[in-house]
């Protein structure tokens, strides 16, 4: 069977955008069919005709995911702090918008996903890069000394989008003592948390210190982990009282609300998914291994720190021949998308990020053509 055949019959961006011929190892989709419980939780409200103002699965969206962040993390938040969003942008931006002017300050970590780029940009406040330590560890001293009296926020990534790592509670501690210096609110995007592949484990941020706990907004989803990015729905769970305030002053309207099905997926997900979540984390293992395993023996030029957490894998292909832009020159010249680096920061020419959640097949097709194209000495 093409082993291929599958992804080729979805209609999600990932496959769809670049065609047929080309193998998309890019936007943070995995090629797994999700948990069999959440599609049916979907279509039975659509084979009921349930679907006036239904709001039974929203209103169990709070509970089910404090318990599942107590359960899985071990972490204890306060429903009443909790507010739904259609994903975890949407719940930043709202953030931002109302406790920042623009010109202020957002630190960023880079490399970075673009996206917190792209969000702080377009908002009009400032993008404030502080460049990730050797190994991707935080470091406190650049983060103190790029803040000054305009820095108002930090969008915050744990796990770490791109790179895969899981800020160890020393480093939150440091992190968090700089962060009260400044005063700034943390935005700690926290999707990425059910993927923490064993030995790994998820460390909230909160977690990490308890002095982020009355700063940070806590956001998390089912989307990375149950691959249910189409659902759009997310929480934000609010320690920073600037931020209820803020949010409490507008209309809920603004906020909007994810639709019946994306919610009763998403409880799905939590109540029903985490032999299917097992088995992903799994896959994911074998799959972040067998990669680092190839790349090690067949083209030494490429280095990755093998991920922590998630399916992404950040490739330093500067010893290539394939120039600041890898994943441009991939893209034209091998049939592979990726992520191109230099749109994770300032810091990122020769990088691209690199998805490997995908089945064992694809994943060996893609390296033989990332494999192939350095050996033959690919340029732009
Ligand atoms: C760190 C991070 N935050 C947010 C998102 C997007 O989340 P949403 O679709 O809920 O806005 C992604 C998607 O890959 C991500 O990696």
């Amino acid at each position: 069977m093409d082993p291929l055949s599958r992804v080729h019959s979805l209609d999600g961006v990932k496959w769809k955008k670049y065609g047929p011929d080309v193998l998309a190892s890019w936007v943070a989709d995995m090629d797994f069919a999700p948990a069999p419980q959440i599609g049916e939780a979907i279509s039975d409200i659509a084979q009921r005709g349930d679907m006036g103002y239904n709001f039974a699965a929203l209103d169990r969206l709070h509970p089910e995911w404090a318990a599942w962040v107590k359960r899985c993390h071990g972490l204890d938040l306060d429903t009443e702090r909790m507010t739904t969003f259609t994903g975890a942008l949407h719940a930043m931006e709202a953030a931002m918008d109302v406790t920042t002017e623009p010109g202020d300050g957002v630190v960023v970590f880079t490399p970075i996903y673009h996206v917190f780029i792209n969000a702080i940009r377009s908002g009009g406040r400032r993008v404030v890069e502080v460049p990730l330590g050797a190994g991707y560890t935080l470091d406190a001293d650049a983060f103190d000394r790029a803040c000054d009296e305009g820095t108002k926020m930090v969008f915050f990534s744990q796990p770490h989008n791109p790179t895969g790592r899981v800020y160890t509670p020393d480093e939150l501690q440091a992190f968090g003592r700089v962060a009260a210096k400044h005063d700034l609110i943390v935005i700690s995007d926290e999707v990425w948390a059910d993927l923490a592949l064993p030995p790994y484990g998820h460390v909230p941020t909160v977690g990490g210190d308890p002095s982020l706990a009355d700063r940070t907004v806590t956001i998390g989803s089912a989307s990375k982990a149950f691959n249910l990015a189409a659902l759009s729905c997310a929480i934000a769970h609010v320690g920073d009282q600037r931020v209820i305030d803020a949010w409490e002053a507008q209309s809920a309207h603004v906020h909007g609300r994810p639709s019946a099905f994306s919610a009763a997926g998403t409880v799905a997900a939590w109540e029903h998914g985490e032999p299917w979540l097992n088995e992903t984390v799994a896959q994911l293992i074998r799959n972040r291994d067998h990669l680092s395993a190839r790349l090690a023996a067949e083209t030494p030029a490429v280095k990755c720190i093998p991920a922590e957490a998630g399916y992404l894998a950040w490739l330093d292909l500067r010893a290539t021949s394939l120039g600041d832009d890898p994943a441009a020159v991939l893209l034209e010249k091998a049939g592979l998308a990726f992520n191109s680096g230099p749109d994770f920061g300032s810091n990122c020419e020769g990088f691209a990020r690199m998805n490997f959640a995908t089945t064992p097949e694809i994943l060996d097709l893609v390296i033989d053509r990332l494999v192939h194209a350095i050996k033959a000495g690919v340029t732009p």
